[in-house]
């Protein structure tokens, strides 16, 4: 008996080892583009992740989602953004939503590089913190951690990604959502950076 093959691999496995490469461009972009050299370059960062949690959280509206992910009200970081460009003096400025037209199972997979980038956040915390002195109560509130811990929160994401049920069709959408959200967050950090 083969028990490998037998058992498929788990969503939150499939979603870590295919979007492992596009996690790398996120990397990449960020070396290039150097957010944490001046307050100005890291206002547009932050002008990226607002406007990214908007797209993200316009999905909390839909009610498939909300059954899916219990626990929606402790997640997104778009007002902690907002507050962020507001300490620093910012004007977001407009971006249309890239979500109007995403669903379940999809907004699951947006919702992946959301919570996915919040464990990200902790080292990115730290540069900030080091090298331009703000924190989590100042400028970069967006990037703290959820009250209950950022491990917690993470693994109970995981642990409904993980729930039997999803069809092979319906994870294979959910993958496809992480796919748009990465390639919207970096086509977010171009505009930003090219605005600046
Ligand atoms: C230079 C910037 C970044 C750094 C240093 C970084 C670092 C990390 C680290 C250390 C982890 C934890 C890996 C683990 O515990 O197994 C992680 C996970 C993750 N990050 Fe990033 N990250 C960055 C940018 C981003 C961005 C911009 C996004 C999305 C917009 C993102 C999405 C994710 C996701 C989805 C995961 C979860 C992977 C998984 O376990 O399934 N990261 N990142």
């Amino acid at each position: 008996m083969n028990t490998i093959t037998d058992h498929p691999a788990l969503l939150s496995a499939r979603l870590k080892h295919e979007t492992a490469g596009l996690h790398q461009e996120m990397h990449d972009l960020m070396a290039q583009l150097q957010p944490f050299s001046s307050r100005a370059r890291y206002a547009s960062f932050v002008a990226a992740q607002y406007h990214f949690q908007r797209d993200v959280e316009h999905l909390f509206d839909d009610p498939a989602l909300r059954a899916a992910v219990p626990d929606l009200q402790v997640r997104g970081r778009e007002a902690a953004a907002l507050a962020d460009l507001a300490d620093l003096d910012i004007d977001p400025g407009q971006a249309a939503l890239a979500t109007t037209a995403v669903r379940m199972p999809e907004a699951l997979g947006w919702l992946y590089v959301s919570e996915g980038s919040t464990l990200g956040a902790a080292f990115l915390l730290k540069e900030v913190k080091d090298r331009l002195g703000l924190h989590e109560q100042f400028g970069a509130r967006h990037l703290a951690a959820y009250p209950e811990g950022r491990a917690l929160v993470w693994r109970r994401f995981v642990g409904l990604l993980d729930q039997p049920g999803l069809s092979p069709v319906a994870q294979q959408a959910v993958l496809d959502g992480a796919k748009a959200a990465f390639a919207r967050f970096g086509e977010l950090l171009r505009q930003q950076f090219a605005a600046a």
